[in-house]
């Protein structure tokens, strides 16, 4: 582990497609503690040093998303991230791979967005809701415990490589959240839901790469709940019921 109370290199991608330079990574010395994070970091250069690097970030506790960003090698939630913990005297930070770049450490979330949406991210049923509250059996809660807590860093969507070379592949964060209300036991579109994500751009697209479970901050597994959506798609079929 590396020692504190001491300067680190922090070398940021920066890019400005308005201004029409090559991109390049700029240095900068960052003092840091054993728990300065690498969006205090940037907020340091930010307030300190260099008010024009641009980046994202909103809650700074790991729950909005919005800080995720590929440093030294890996996506991950700058929030979450101790710099410490990197065990390296340089940080180098990019914008999550393979998101157009708006400006410096910023993508351009449009196209994550729109696959979310295709989906259907919200409860689909003809009951009217309740008052109070829904209940759920602890079974019925399980089933969807995990899936639940994805946060939309798009860090999933940012590592699968056919994501990369399908633009139209719904992806990781997208199947996630279909199998997330396929599994609501609340919901009632199940053949639909099933619908979507049963074709070349949804199920059958993930050749089960692993990279957006071992890239997940959160610690899910899209890769699972793809897997379960296969094994009810195929089920489907299998039955006639498709
Ligand atoms: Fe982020 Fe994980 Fe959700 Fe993907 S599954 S969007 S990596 S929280
Ligand atoms: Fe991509 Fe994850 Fe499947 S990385 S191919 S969605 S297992």
């Amino acid at each position: 582990m590396m020692a504190t109370n001491q300067n680190v290199t922090l070398k940021a991608y920066r890019y400005d497609p308005d201004v029409g330079q090559e991109p390049r990574y700029d240095s900068y010395q960052v003092p840091i503690d054993e728990t300065t994070t690498v969006l205090e970091a940037l907020y340091y250069i930010l307030e300190r040093v260099d008010g024009s690097l641009s980046f994202r970030s909103s809650c700074r506790s790991a729950v909005c998303g919005s800080c995720a960003m590929f440093i030294n090698g890996m996506n991950r939630l700058a929030c979450r991230t101790q710099i410490v913990a990197l065990n390296s005297r340089e940080v180098r930070i990019a914008p999550l791979p393979h998101l157009p770049v708006i400006k410096d450490l910023v993508v351009d979330m449009a196209g994550f967005w729109e696959k979310y949406e295709r989906v259907r991210p919200y409860l689909i049923t003809t009951v009217a809701s309740p008052d109070k509250e829904w209940p759920q059996s602890e079974e019925e809660r399980k089933a969807i415990e995990e899936a639940i807590d994805c946060i939309l860093c798009a860090c999933c969507h940012s590592s699968c490589t056919m994501s990369w070379w399908d633009k139209g592949y719904l992806g990781p964060a997208a199947l996630l959240k279909a199998y997330r209300f396929a599994a609501d036991s609340r919901d009632q579109a199940g053949l639909e839901r099933l619908r979507l994500v049963a074709n070349e751009d949804g199920v059958f697209r993930c050749h089960t790469i692993f990279n957006c479970t071992e890239d997940c901050p959160k610690g899910l597994s899209p890769t699972f709940a793809i897997q379960e959506l296969k094994k009810r798609v195929l089920w489907k079929k299998l039955t006639f019921q498709m």
